[in-house]
């Protein structure tokens, strides 16, 4: 038999057992030390001289097509197999998932003390008039307080709204008594970004106006959502304030849930720190409304959410809030 029929045999025979044998079996059979391309270069000897040549060179060609196919077949088993090995009992990557900014979070927390209580979540638009933020709000134009109210003025009668307070006018004027509502929101202040003061900012109001609603109402609201906040053990007081919308007004204090009211840096020394601005409605506030203050008496009261949120979780800076360091915000 010519060399050349033979390096055809051993050609199919390969083909044959490269569907089944084993990579590395096949390649010692074929291509080893004892496998068929040896032999068949063995049989050199026996060609006669002349055909010598080619029949060398046809051998060459046939053990270098079998070392590529061997290669090829090794790397497409790789791949088989790594693909059915998927352990599927690993536990999965899970994909980063955004989460609510702090800010949001207080917001959500705050917002659950009231809403058990059975208040409304109410909401304003950000651009207001002069009339919502100021007039009706019993601040008129000449009066000393709109200087307390840095505002961003837009084309009169338009500006943007420098507290949430726009919105007890809004729902006093579509809804009767009784009336039991917070209404959370951005605020804006052309103050100048520093540790205490962001240009925005945001709030939640309160506002409650029925029959017999007395200050004393008030306290029992604001020390329950003090309680629920800051655990059984938080104390509050009121401190006489003013502001033209409410008769009494005053600042509402809690004891510090740092030290526990020892006196640490937040408090500065104090043992208590400052949390919202709150009063009786003003008669006249519920007149501008179209509300029988005869009959209607209520509360209202005011709170930062950053405040809030950098005294719970001990932020000096406001600047924090807006920056969108992941490194910060991941942590909440
Ligand atoms: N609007 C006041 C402020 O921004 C807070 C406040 C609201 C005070 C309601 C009293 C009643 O400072």
């Amino acid at each position: 038999m010519a060399i050349d029929d033979k390096i055809k045999e051993a050609r199919d025979a390969f083909e044959k057992d490269a569907a089944t044998v084993p990579v590395e079996q096949l390649k010692s059979k074929y291509l080893g030390r004892e496998g068929v391309v040896r032999d068949l270069f063995a049989l050199l000897k026996t060609v006669p001289p002349a055909e010598k040549g080619a029949a060398g060179q046809a051998l060459n060609t046939f053990k270098g097509d079998l070392e590529k196919r061997v290669e090829e077949l090794a790397k497409t088993r790789v791949a088989a197999t790594s693909k059915s090995a998927i352990d599927l009992t690993l536990p999965g990557r899970a994909p980063e998932l955004g989460r609510r900014h702090p800010i949001y979070k207080t917001w959500d927390e705050i917002a659950r003390v009231f809403t058990k209580l059975g208040f409304d979540i109410v909401y304003g638009p950000e651009i207001e008039t002069e009339e919502n933020n100021f007039e009706a709000l019993n601040i008129p134009m000449d009066h000393p307080a709109r200087d307390g109210f840095d505002t961003f003025y837009i084309e009169a009668p338009y500006l943007v709204r420098s507290h949430t307070s726009p919105v007890q006018i809004r729902t006093m004027k579509q809804r009767k008594p009784p009336i039991r509502v917070i209404a959370p929101g951005k605020v804006f202040r052309p103050d100048k970004p520093d540790a205490g003061h962001s240009p925005m900012f945001h709030q939640i109001e309160g506002l409650i106006v029925a029959p017999g609603i007395t200050f004393a109402h008030l306290k029992g609201v604001i020390d329950l959502f003090a309680k629920s906040m800051w655990g059984e053990r938080t104390n509050i007081r009121f401190r006489p304030s003013f502001f033209p919308f409410t008769e009494p007004s005053a600042e509402v204090d809690v004891s510090c849930f740092i030290c526990g009211a020892k006196g640490c840096p937040v408090c500065k020394g104090s043992g208590w720190v400052e949390i919202m601005g709150s009063g009786m409605v003003h008669p006249k506030v519920l007149q501008n409304c179209g509300i029988d203050a005869e009959a209607n008496t209520g509360f209202a009261f005011g709170m930062g959410v950053e405040r809030i949120t950098m005294l719970k979780y001990g932020i000096p800076d406001i600047r924090r809030f807006y920056e969108n360091h992941f490194a910060f915000l991941r942590q909440f």
